[in-house]
């Protein structure tokens, strides 16, 4: 039988529709939560303190980054990760859409991107280039994919491209 840590807290989540339950030390992130505990490597670990958007999943519908929230603030709370998308074994329509437009390169930034696009489009999508290039701007792709990145979310909500506004270069900052 398994001793409990004196540090570790139980902690039931709801993820991707299935209840998970764990016992971790109160300092895990949800992000290693999810990595390490569950298996999901599907969400990424880039910079581990908030500034690449690597690790975006959704938080009761809300998209944020896993690295900054503790395992145990998400007791008895829904999570949806990259894995949860299409169940099925198929794709989700902004997967098909990246692929697509070719909207990524080395794909290791694609799970937060494509979870950070679910969320925009249960907000209600945006209208133009600008407002997509905003709402992305915690995403980043250290490939440059983001000209293709933006055609795939405009596609998916049928936003008119900004006229004049020109691709974005490989290296741009964001
Ligand atoms: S790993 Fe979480 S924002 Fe970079
Ligand atoms: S596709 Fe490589 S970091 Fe975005």
């Amino acid at each position: 039988m398994a001793v409990a840590h004196p540090g570790n807290v139980d902690v039931t989540l709801r993820v991707n529709g299935q209840t998970r339950r764990l016992q971790v030390e109160s300092r895990v992130t949800l992000l290693d939560a999810l990595r390490d505990h569950l298996g999901l490597t599907g969400t990424k670990k880039g910079c581990d303190q908030g500034a690449c958007g690597a690790c975006t999943v959704l938080l009761d519908g809300n998209s944020v980054v896993s690295c900054l929230v503790l395992a145990a603030q998400c007791d008895g709370r829904e999570v949806t990760t990259v894995e949860g998308l299409a169940p099925d074994g198929g794709l989700h329509p902004v997967q098909e859409a990246f692929v697509r437009h070719d909207g990524f390169q080395c794909g290791y930034c694609t799970p937060g991107q494509i979870m950070s696009v679910v969320a925009l489009l249960a907000a209600g999508g945006t209208s133009s280039d600008d407002e997509i290039r905003e709402f992305m701007s915690g995403n980043l792709c250290r490939c440059g994919a983001y000209p293709n990145i933006v055609a795939a979310i405009r596609e998916l909500v049928g936003a008119t491209a900004t006229p004049g506004a020109g691709p974005r270069t490989g290296g741009e900052a964001r």
